[in-house]
């Protein structure tokens, strides 16, 4: 059982790293073989519509033959049994590093035929993991539900049932005073990464445990 988690924040410590630890701590502990990408520390692109994937001649039908960093975890994440995909909100939209690996991934399994099923292994327990400046029930008002629904609708027709993990009123920055930030309630903010996101850090143990199971 080999589990993939790759992370779509720049930040390779804070929340959504943090969150994404801690699930492949969890797949680990049942002794899973787990991996965590950091995509900052990869130099590639998005799709460039070469449209290679889509040649049913073609040796790489169904699969991304772009020659960059992300190529090889392409390959991970297709031999995976479970992918997760973690990422920050970034103006309500995952961040440009997660999309451009999510173009990709999913591109090259997507047919324009109604006549075949996407030529993904569909056969992978998946989760997508998203952290936020916003309070939960601020999400439908910023349009962050559409973009969850439509980012966990994909990965269901290319893989299998998406598990997605919300992490609401993270602590952006280290030190609040350093910066002007009145917009949000910082002590609040503060008390809840005290109190709160150890708890999040525990169901991220969990969701590890539970996608290897
Ligand atoms: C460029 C940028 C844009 C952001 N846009 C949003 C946003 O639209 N909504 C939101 O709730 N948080 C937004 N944030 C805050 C991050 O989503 C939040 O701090 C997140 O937890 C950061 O994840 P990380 O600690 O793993 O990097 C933004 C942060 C940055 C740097």
């Amino acid at each position: 059982m080999k589990l993939l988690a790759i992370n779509g924040s720049p930040r390779k410590t804070m929340n959504t790293a943090s969150l994404l630890e801690k699930i492949v701590d969890g797949a680990a502990s049942r002794g899973a073989e787990v991996q965590l990408t950091h995509l900052r520390d990869l130099t590639f692109k998005g799709c460039i519509s070469c449209f290679h994937c889509k040649d049913p001649k073609s040796e790489s039908y169904g699969r991304c033959i772009v020659k960059d960093d992300l190529g090889p975890v392409l390959q991970e994440a297709h031999e995976a049994d479970v992918l997760v995909l973690g990422s920050p909100f970034y103006f309500s939209m995952e961040t440009s590093l997660a999309r451009a690996c999510m173009e990709r991934l999913w591109f090259q399994y997507h047919l324009y035929t109604k006549r075949k099923p996407p030529l993904s292994p569909r056969k992978k327990a998946t989760a997508l993991v998203y952290t936020m400046n916003i309070r939960l029930e601020d999400m439908e008002a910023y349009g962050k539900n559409a973009v969850v629904t439509r980012s966990k609708g994909l990965m269901e027709r290319f893989f299998a049932p998406c598990e997605v993990f919300l992490c609401c009123d993270t602590k952006q920055v280290k030190d609040y005073s350093k910066y002007e930030f009145d917009v949000f309630d910082v002590p609040g903010k503060l008390k809840r990464h005290e109190e709160i996101f150890p708890k999040e850090l525990e169901r991220a143990f969990d969701l590890g445990i539970r996608l290897v199971s």
